[in-house]
């Protein structure tokens, strides 16, 4: 079946500036939804140089005419979300029932999972992942365990809400106390602050696998927001230093309730190069000064938590990994213009492990590998005035067309500052991005 719509992901350990490109399509979107993760992402938007950074409304939400949707498959924190409802509101953006829809069946982030988050991973020590303390991991175990799950719809039924809270938080307080020597939790505070979150969120609660699907069905687009990046899918990235949702392409449908033939046309965004935020494998790390030099030309500093981002050289072997698992149809490459002032570049086209090159990427031999570059040329005129492909020198445009033939995929933007106005449109294959 043919589908116009689209799915933006990233295709690195997140912040690859898909802000930007989701506002972009958003323009020609009906709907914006969100399908996984939850208040760990940090998508940065900037409009008329005014800067919006959103963790859990999607960045439709500065369009007129969008409905924004909170998924099924995301980890909803009502305490973010009311925080950034009312910095919207502040700012006179319109965000209430009729754009904005919270699935009744999206997983509630509970304050005993922010709790465990935190005594867990100090508990670890150096084997501590890195999370964003955002009670992303503890959400998502209770609702595989389901017994112990809060969703969204419970926010609004203040007797079983009371009645789960407490048996929840006894068992909690439990266990805390025997793991960590922790304080417990006051049961009807939790429930006094979450059945108030309840009343503000009661009417954007709904059914949002059906609204989308009959959108679709009317032939509406809609415009599929990933967060994180590929490489930190529970499934797929560098487990355990992952985070806990299925963040590819393959998480779309089950994160929102639609088939799997109308997550439309893929796109995978990449930076020039490569960062990481937490703990786990990153082969092309530059722990020196041109990984310094790349933070603090990039402002490499995390959206949600303000950690340094590791910053390394672009990982072609990874990410064309990743975009074989989404099935990625184009490219968008985001930040560009960082790299103006390295004489040169480093292109990381494959991996060795035990002297032997891998034939095939794998992301659980990852901390065991040996990179193979490419180099390319820099390039050192300020590129972020350019607005075409032949405005960027030679070097630049050698760069982007060496991604291309390495992940033998067109890059179909590029982009070059973080204005909406910064942005080379390349090879792009979606109508109205031409
Ligand atoms: P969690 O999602 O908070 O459990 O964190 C798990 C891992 O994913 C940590 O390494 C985080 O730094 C990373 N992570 C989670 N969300 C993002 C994101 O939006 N951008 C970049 N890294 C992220």
């Amino acid at each position: 079946m043919d589908s116009n719509n689209v799915t933006v992901i990233g295709l690195q350990w997140g912040d690859e500036g898909k802000g930007k490109v989701v506002d972009a399509i958003a323009r020609t979107s009906r709907y914006v939804a969100r399908y996984c993760g939850g208040a760990n992402a940090g998508h940065t938007v900037v409009v008329d140089g005014e800067t919006f950074a959103l963790h859990l409304i999607p960045c439709g939400i500065l369009h007129e005419n969008v409905l924004n949707i909170l998924g099924n498959g995301v980890a909803f924190d009502p305490a973010v979300f009311v925080e950034e409802l009312a910095a919207l509101h502040c700012r006179g953006v319109r965000a209430e029932a009729e754009n904005l829809r919270v699935s009744t069946t999206a997983n509630v982030v509970m304050p005993w999972h922010k709790l465990q988050d935190r005594l867990s991973e100090t508990s670890l020590g150096n084997s501590r992942i890195g999370t964003t303390a955002r009670g992303i991991g503890p959400c998502y175990s209770d609702k595989a365990n389901r017994s112990t799950a809060v969703r969204a719809g419970d926010l609004v039924q203040a007797e079983t809400l009371g009645e789960k809270i407490d048996r929840i938080v006894g068992i909690r307080n439990k266990t805390f106390a025997a793991l960590y020597g922790a304080e417990p939790m006051d049961p009807a505070a939790i429930f006094d602050e979450y059945a108030a979150y309840g009343e503000t969120i009661a009417p954007m609660l709904g059914n949002t696998g059906q609204i989308l699907r009959d959108g679709i069905a009317a032939g509406q687009r809609v415009l599929f927001e990933g967060g994180q990046g590929s490489m930190l899918d529970i499934d797929h990235g560098t487990f355990p230093f992952v985070t806990s949702s299925s963040v590819t392409a393959c998480g779309v449908p089950a994160g929102t309730g639609i088939p799997p033939s109308q997550v439309g046309t893929i796109i995978g965004l990449i930076k020039a190069y490569t960062t990481r935020v937490g703990a786990g494998p990153f082969p092309t790390e530059q722990d020196n000064e041109i990984g310094d030099s790349l933070r603090e030309r990039g402002r490499e500093y995390g959206t949600t938590t303000g950690r340094p981002r590791r910053c390394g050289w672009f990982d072609a072997f990874a990410t064309r990994y990743a975009a074989d698992i989404s099935g990625v149809n184009e490219l968008a490459l985001s930040l560009l213009d960082v790299l103006s002032g390295l004489d040169e570049l480093y292109i990381c086209t494959g991996y060795k492990c035990d002297g032997k090159t891998l034939g095939a990427f794998d992301p659980a031999v990852m901390d065991a590998v040996q990179c193979e570059y490419d180099t390319a040329s820099g390039w050192s005129e300020d590129i972020s005035n350019c607005r075409t492909f032949d405005d960027l020198p030679d070097a630049a445009k050698a760069y982007v067309d060496r991604i291309e033939t390495l992940l033998e995929r067109p890059v179909g933007l590029i982009s070059v500052g973080p204005d909406r106005l910064q942005t080379i449109v390349h090879h792009t294959q979606v109508e109205d991005l031409k």
